[in-house]
């Protein structure tokens, strides 16, 4: 199973003080340097994480394919036909969310999702989309001419330890074989962490997880104690 890693918190980070630290280039290079097969970046509608220039920069230095995370929207579909990131994964978007809350209802607007992606598609770039793991919305999904499902994780962990736990994880594995079974490719993403990553295992052929906000944090514990002692090594 291959990891792509979203690296929109460290530029959360950086704008916290406008900036240019720390770099969102430099934890690219080094996901990738540690086995990410992917980097992910959701160019959001107010920009509040990654930003243009971050995504065209990112085009230009990735060893390995840039996704990119877009909702319908014309604006940012001129980017993506510009800068021609490897794959892009359309998910909903509200403005007023902290996070991607739910998948695309694709079943619902058919017509307007495949309408949409028709130009990336023509454009050689690869196409996801990131719905729930829901039957309606992978036969709706396999209509489109998207070639990836990104199956929606989030109901999942946070039922993880849960009586809830396991009708939520039949779902991602039913939900894989339906669409493995229509042609399509799987992935899956969104609160997986270090606790309930390990059951993506349980469902057959899944090709990539996006993971971004658990790694993030983890990585600040992980690379405290050096920040930390390094500082006081300078100031000695
Ligand atoms: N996949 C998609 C489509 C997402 O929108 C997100 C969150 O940006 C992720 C994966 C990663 O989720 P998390 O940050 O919870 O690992």
């Amino acid at each position: 199973m291959l990891l792509g890693v979203n690296i929109d918190h460290v530029a959360t980070l950086r704008n916290a003080r406008g900036g240019v630290e720390p770099s969102v280039e430099k934890a690219a290079e080094i996901a990738e340097n540690n086995g990410a097969t992917s980097i992910t970046t959701h160019l959001r509608e107010d920009r509040r994480h990654i930003k243009d220039e971050d995504v065209y920069a990112l085009s230009q230095i990735l060893k390995t394919r840039l996704n990119l995370e877009m909702a319908m929207a014309d604006d940012i579909q001129a980017i993506a036909l510009d800068v021609k990131p490897y794959s892009i994964c359309l998910v909903p978007e509200k403005r007023q969310e902290v996070t991607t809350e739910g998948g695309l209802d694709v079943a619902g607007q058919l017509a307007k999702v495949t309408e949409f992606i028709n130009p990336l598609l023509d454009a050689g770039i690869i196409v996801s989309l990131f719905i729930d793991p829901d039957e309606e919305q992978v036969k709706a999904s396999a209509k489109t001419g998207a070639q990836f499902i990104e199956m929606h994780t989030g109901a999942y962990a946070e039922s993880f330890g849960y009586k809830e736990e396991e009708e939520e994880f039949q779902k991602l594995k039913k939900s894989a074989e339906l669409a493995q079974s229509l042609g399509l490719q799987v992935n899956a993403g969104h609160g997986l962490n270090y606790e309930n990553v390990h059951r993506m295992h349980e469902i057959e052929g899944l090709h990539e997880l996006n993971i971004g906000h658990s790694i993030i944090s983890r990585a600040v514990f992980t690379g405290l104690a050096e920040a930390v002692s390094k500082m006081k090594e300078m100031i000695k």
